[in-house]
């Protein structure tokens, strides 16, 4: 680096310090940076690691903007922790071009550096956009870094400054009531993952947020469906109406029309007047998850309501007009579904509008140390205690398991070890895993030709269940825990694959 830019960072540096307040300290930032780099845009954003979110300040009236980290390349540096200089932006596979075309910039060239505190921790991020002269050079990232790593210190005292005084402001203590629904709705947004799945999934949602088609979402059990579908929701214009969830695998025929449609009053005696699922979501949207479980009585039911979009309650003496966004999920394949003929194929359609896949953590096991930090970090401060961390070979044996139960058995292992480790760090033999068969000779045993995928799954799946039942002495809850399952998922299982003590 040049001796001037050296003597310029040194300049902007002291002024920088001498600012305490958070939001025109970004703004400073950014303008100096601006003029350093000669960049068209220069952006201070702040990262939120629990949310996954950066966010900055609207200069004029200290306006908070709040946005995603996996969209886009300033996100990625912060996931990553690492420098991104991407000289044409529409060529880069991490760049989200629906930022442009909603504002009608061109944006052709972007530096970003994460900014870190003294213990490595990515707190933000600088970018910059456009250089007015060819792309960015490497002396521009030496420089931005070397602002960067100076900024740090600045920003964590401004940070500091004012979490002191909101303290302050709010004297009073928040409501039980009220802290559940920031913390349910922040968890219900977050889908956590850097992988292109997932990373699919979010900007599907994110371009779709101000329609509002139906969708199926399908994968296996504990891939987070619920939570992508809650995400639809609370991103869509329905956001504020109701979001109505209908487990279709606990529906019994007899109960069907009543659920669904709802009960008139004075129906018969001793009969209260219900309201139906359809009718409580109107306005906003109705969950419906296990669509594959429903029987085909019930299936004809729905698609005529998703046809009709009216409902006839019971004894109802006209249909009620329902405005209701359908969202569907499924762990079962209901194309095979369809050719077993357990589900109507008209159904199928009339739901799959948009299709979203949630992957198993197998498929995505690169996100595996970051899901598990985003729960350990979460499960934490839910407990209110302070953040603990994992010892890299954990992070290792976590990577290398299978997840069956996916997400969820990820999940409930972090929670259990919240409550069980007493000290900081979770070391690799405080993790609580079945050893697996090495994957030779798994695939002995049940990779032979002549089998159909089918007939693997379901060797894998007898395997793993029978193992996890005999460390337990069958007792199914802690064994259902251990696979991911819920206790009447296991006994599902064993049901039909026949396994008794
Ligand atoms: N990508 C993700 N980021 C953050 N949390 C996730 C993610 N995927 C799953 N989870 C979490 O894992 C748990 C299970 O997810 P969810 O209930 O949505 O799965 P599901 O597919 O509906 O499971 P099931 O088929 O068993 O009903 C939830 O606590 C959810 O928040
Ligand atoms: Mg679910």
């Amino acid at each position: 680096m040049s001796e001037t830019n050296k003597q310029a960072i040194l300049d902007i540096i002291r002024r920088v310090n001498s600012e305490r307040e958070l939001a025109p300290l970004l703004v400073l930032l950014a303008r100096e940076i601006k003029a350093l780099l000669r960049a068209d845009l220069v952006s201070v954003f702040l990262f939120d690691r629990e949310t996954c979110e950066l966010y900055s300040f609207v200069s004029l009236d200290n306006q908070k903007i709040c946005f995603d980290a996996r969209l886009g390349i300033a996100g990625a540096a912060a996931l990553q922790g690492e420098t991104i200089n991407v000289t044409d932006a529409y060529e880069h596979p991490l760049f989200y071009k629906e930022v442009d075309s909603r504002t009608g910039y061109r944006t052709k060239t972007i530096l970003a550096v994460p900014i870190k505190n003294l213990h490595e921790q990515v707190i933000g991020v600088c970018e910059g956009v456009n250089k007015l002269d060819g792309p960015f050079t490497k002396d521009d990232a030496e420089i931005l870094e070397a602002f960067a790593a100076h900024a740090g210190n600045a920003i964590e005292t401004a940070l500091f400054v004012d979490a002191l005084k909101k303290e302050r402001e709010t004297n009073e203590p928040k409501g039980k009531l009220q802290q559940n629904i920031e913390i349910g709705q922040a968890r219900l947004r977050h889908i956590v993952g850097m992988s292109p799945q997932i990373q699919a999934i979010v900007r599907l949602i994110d371009q779709i947020r101000e329609s509002s088609v139906d969708v199926l979402i399908e994968g296996e059990s504990g891939t987070g469906k619920e939570l992508v579908a809650s995400a639809l929701h609370y991103n869509s214009p329905r956001s504020n109406q109701p979001f109505v969830a209908l487990n279709c695998a606990a529906l019994p025929d007899n109960l069907v029309e009543a659920e669904l449609y709802g009960i008139e009053k004075g129906v018969a005696t001793g009969v209260d007047k219900r309201t139906g699922k359809f009718e409580a979501a109107n306005g906003g949207t109705l969950f419906l998850d296990e669509i594959g479980d429903l029987s085909l009585m019930a299936q004809a039911k729905m698609l005529r309501v998703l046809q009709q979009r009216a409902v006839d309650r019971v004894g109802g003496q006209r249909p009620i007009p329902i405005d209701v966004r359908v969202i569907a999920a499924t762990n079962k394949n209901l194309e095979q579904a369809i050719k077993d003929r357990t589900f109507r194929e008209d159904l199928y359609y009339r739901l799959k509008v948009i299709r979203i896949h949630t992957p198993s953590l197998r498929e995505i096991a690169g996100d595996i140390p970051l899901l598990a930090n985003h729960f350990l970090a979460h499960h934490c401060s839910l407990a209110r205690l302070p953040v603990k961390e994992f010892a890299p070979a954990a992070i290792e044996r976590l990577r290398h398991y299978s997840w069956p139960g996916n997400a969820r058995q990820l999940e409930n292992e972090v929670k259990r070890l919240v409550a069980s480790v007493r000290g900081k760090t979770i070391g690799e033999e405080q993790l609580d895993l079945p050893v697996e068969p090495t994957r030779a000779s798994a695939q002995e045993e049940t990779l032979s030709y002549g089998k159909t995928i089918d007939e693997v799954v379901e060797a894998i799946e007898r395997r793993m269940i029978a193992d996890a039942l005999e460390k337990y002495h069958w007792n199914k809850q802690k064994a259902a825990q251990e696979l991911g399952l819920s206790r009447q998922g296991l006994l599902k299982k064993l049901k039909r694959l026949a396994i008794t003590r």
